[in-house]
């Protein structure tokens, strides 16, 4: 069976329940990895589209003025881009990696942001931060780095506990799909266009995701009532953990990720609109990217 179609079909009836295996790089550090991480999301742009879509729906939860969060930031290519969009928020990246860390420093100078601190954390342990004192926090494609859901539960027990009340929360990744097969497909669909490294990381992200069972679980635990879960239509690819939206949304901002949208590569473009209707019929949507 191969295709989209066979791999929805496969993950719907299997009796297959696949276990998670850690990732093999908890904190990323090899620097082949880290370079390769970095080049899919900007010049070969195989990630480009996701970080977009992130961005939309992180822009929604971001008041102007507040500190503003990224947990695990890596290279800073979405904390970049989220913070030229906000230049009236102040932004903490963290991250354990001094390699990702380096090329975030970097990339955050080279875009001439003001509005952004770097700083070497744990997300499992925010004790850098007050209760009650962070305005929102995002996380996007790093859950899966953690090595327990026992760690998975301290993170979500810190986001609680930082983020003021009616603060905004976006947490996203991958979700854990039943089958190695279906793991495999969406790995190497395009393995034709992201280097190889990059598709090897990627099946391991995929086979470190956590189960929809634990975010479920755990969002309820820890944020209910601040936030709700999505997942991508059918089979859960892609998981989101949202809080309603918040403040007014500009129009420069629609204009911005508009002109971002069209400079994407032709099949770039077309990722994000797969990704756009499959998390739409998930229920999940951003009046600023439709
Ligand atoms: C795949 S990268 C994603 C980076 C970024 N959020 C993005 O969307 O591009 C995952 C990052 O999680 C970091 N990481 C893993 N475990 C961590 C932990 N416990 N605390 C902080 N960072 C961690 C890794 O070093 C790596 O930079």
């Amino acid at each position: 069976m191969s295709g989209i179609v066979g791999t929805l079909i496969r993950e719907l009836t299997t009796g297959e329940s696949s276990s998670r295996i850690p990732e093999p790089d908890l904190v990323m550090d090899d620097p082949d990895k880290v370079s390769a991480f970095v080049r899919a999301g900007r010049e070969a742009a195989i990630v480009a589209p996701t970080y977009l879509f992130h961005c939309s729906h992180i822009c929604e939860v971001i008041c102007p003025g507040e500190t503003v969060v990224d947990l695990a930031c890596g290279p800073a290519t979405q904390l970049g881009m989220v913070a030229q969009m906000n230049p009236n928020s102040q932004f903490i990246g963290i991250d354990l990696s001094e390699g990702m860390l380096k090329e975030a420093k970097d990339h955050i100078k080279e875009l001439g942001l003001k509005n952004v601190d770097l700083k070497k954390g744990d997300i499992t342990d925010l004790s850098q931060f007050h209760d009650n004192s962070i305005g929102a926090v995002f996380s996007t494609l790093s859950l899966h780095h953690l090595p327990t859901v026992h760690d998975l539960e301290s993170t979500f027990s810190e986001v609680a506990r930082i983020v003021k009340p009616d603060g905004g929360i976006y947490l996203s990744d991958f979700g854990h799909l039943n089958s190695e097969k279906s793991m495999q497909h969406f790995a190497y669909q395009h393995r034709e266009r992201q280097p190889e490294l990059f598709t090897i990381d990627y099946l391991n992200s995929l086979r470190a995701a956590f189960h929809l069972a634990d975010f479920q679980r755990l969002s309820a635990k820890y944020l209910a009532g601040r936030a709700r879960l999505y997942s991508t239509f059918l089979i859960p690819l892609m998981v989101t953990i949202k809080s309603p939206k918040r403040g007014q949304v500009e129009l420069a901002l629609t204009q911005k990720l508009a002109e971002l949208r069209r400079a994407l590569p032709i099949p770039q473009q077309r990722d994000l609109k797969d990704l756009i209707s499959l998390f739409k019929l998930g229920g999940l949507k951003s009046t600023l990217l439709v």
